[in-house]
């Protein structure tokens, strides 16, 4: 059985990709996938290293449900070689991530998060920082439905791996 290693990106690692790796990975667990896909998040930016999410993150997390447990990290080149799906946040995460290698094998392991969600394809995932709740609890709902649609996106990619 082949892994499946998934990397969640965004600039600070306290608020989008660990609440995206923290809802994909209830529904990875949901859907007994758990034994063959890995979910990790990090930051591109030094900003936070070794911090929890921020807590807004975690009671917007909370609210719906979902518990985090996080320590920050950067994003290094060994990432995009371990990784095989690197989700940006963003376009300044995508372009971010990308300037770490010039290996154009491992560029195409970067896809946009919202490339996933059903409502609306290509955008991105905005940055809720200076905002308020209602901003993060959009982006729950961006990254909820982008989530989903991605776990159905690896079950027919990987369907020798998956449990229906
Ligand atoms: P994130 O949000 O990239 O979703 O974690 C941000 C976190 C921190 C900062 C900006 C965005 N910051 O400037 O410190």
């Amino acid at each position: 059985m082949k892994k499946v290693r998934v990397l969640f990106v965004c600039l600070g690692n306290i608020c989008r990709s660990p609440l995206g790796a923290a809802i994909f990975k209830n529904k990875i667990k949901k859907n007994g996938m758990d034994s063959w896909v890995e979910v990790d998040s990090c930051g591109t930016s030094d900003y936070h290293i070794g911090d929890n999410a921020d807590p807004r993150t975690l009671s917007n997390a909370s609210r719906n449900g979902i518990a985090i447990e996080h320590c920050v990290r950067q994003l290094t080149k060994t990432d995009l070689e371990k990784f095989d799906f690197i989700l940006a946040m963003d376009k300044s995460n995508y372009r971010n991530i990308l300037k770490l290698t010039a290996d154009k094998t491992l560029h195409d392991k970067v896809r946009m998060m919202r490339e996933f969600d059903p409502i609306s394809k290509g955008g991105e995932v905005p940055d809720p920082y200076h905002g308020d709740e209602k901003g993060f609890q959009e982006v729950f709902e961006i990254l909820d439905r982008s989530t989903t649609n991605f776990i159905l996106f690896l079950q027919k990619e990987y369907a020798g791996n998956a449990k229906v």
